[in-house]
């Protein structure tokens, strides 16, 4: 479905330590945890997963530190048919995400981001060739190097879309012409000011979005609420697909990277937002990040 499109994704490449407790401790508080793992993670990385595992050529541009996490980060990069030629392995330590896991699947996570906080922003755009459709990046990587990224990628006509992720107020205004800006709901709300609880704040945030961005359309991406569309005129608002919910973790790097796939595929926003909510409703039913991204086969197979 997805195998002509060729990809690349400029972003965070993480070990994520997961450890699950029944819940979050207070201030001053040990509790017993119920279980951990370490799985592959970094929002760049699960969007680069999220896109090759539906097919895409996909190209990770980024850095690991030169340490047994930098190995097994490239390791499974390679395992899931990524390109990684762009990924530099030196310097300090492989990025490290602790993610805390209550019970019901909501997380909180610490990031040191290590060798992702050494990206060489010029280095990264090189690495944008005028043969790519599309470029992903997120906020988890100097503001310098998303900047940069989308720069080159939009002088060579390229789809740029950005997932806001983590939750920071960036200079939106530094990266006018992407094609999509899609933060979540706490980012919605460092990025404009404005929570969106319900449709007239989502407008509003919007408005705010596609003002400062001149983006095309704001995708905001909900939760058990699904996803809000606005293309400067109208918003509409998709609804998730039921799950069962494990793990959130990831949700929305698996719904960034099949929507923008979708939409490169069809050219049509609604169509591409369904197949996210449909992808993320599969992501939040697995534990982990990059084990939660989808297949084709598998979004094909969700029905209401
Ligand atoms: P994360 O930071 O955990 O990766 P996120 O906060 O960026 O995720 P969310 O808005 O929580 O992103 O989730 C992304 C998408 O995943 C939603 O837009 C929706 O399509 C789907 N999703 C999230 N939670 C649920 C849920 N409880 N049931 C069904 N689908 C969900
Ligand atoms: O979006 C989920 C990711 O955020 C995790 O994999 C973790 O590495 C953090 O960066």
């Amino acid at each position: 479905m997805y195998k002509n499109i060729r990809c690349a994704v400029v972003g965070s490449i993480n070990m994520d330590l997961i450890l699950s407790a029944d819940r979050i401790p207070v201030e001053g508080e040990s509790l017993p945890g119920n279980n951990y793992s370490y799985a592959c993670g970094g929002k760049g990385a699960n969007q680069a997963t999220g896109l090759a595992r539906l097919g895409a050529k996909t190209k990770m541009i980024g850095k690991v530190g030169d340490d047994q996490n930098g190995k097994k980060l490239l390791d499974n990069l390679k395992t899931n048919g990524i390109d990684t030629s762009c990924v530099s392995c030196e310097g300090s330590q492989s990025g490290l995400a602790a993610i805390i896991l209550e019970k019901g699947g909501k997380n909180r996570i610490i990031v040191f981001e290590g060798a992702n906080g050494e990206i060489d922003p010029d280095e990264a755009a090189d690495a944008i060739t005028d043969d790519l459709d599309l470029l992903l990046v997120q906020f988890e990587t100097h503001n310098g190097v998303v900047i940069k990224a989308v720069k080159s990628a939009i002088d060579k006509g390229i789809v740029a879309v950005v997932d806001c992720g983590p939750a920071k107020n960036f200079p939106l205004e530094e990266i006018q012409g992407v094609t999509v800006i899609s933060p979540n709901e706490s980012e919605t709300k460092a990025l404009t000011g404005i929570y969106p609880e319900d449709e007239k704040s989502m407008i509003e945030a919007s408005k705010i979005l596609l003002q400062r961005s001149k983006a095309k359309y704001a995708v905001l991406k909900l939760g058990e609420r699904g996803c809000s569309v606005y293309d400067g005129k109208d918003l509409r608002i998709l609804p998730a697909y039921e799950s069962e919910v494990v793990d959130t973790t990831a949700a929305g790097d698996s719904f960034t990277a099949a929507m923008a796939l979708e939409l490169i595929r069809s050219g049509d926003i609604y169509s591409a937002c369904d197949i996210g909510n449909k992808a993320g409703s599969i992501a939040v039913s697995r534990m982990g990040a990059d084990a939660s991204m989808p297949t084709a086969d598998e979004i094909l197979n969700i029905r209401r």
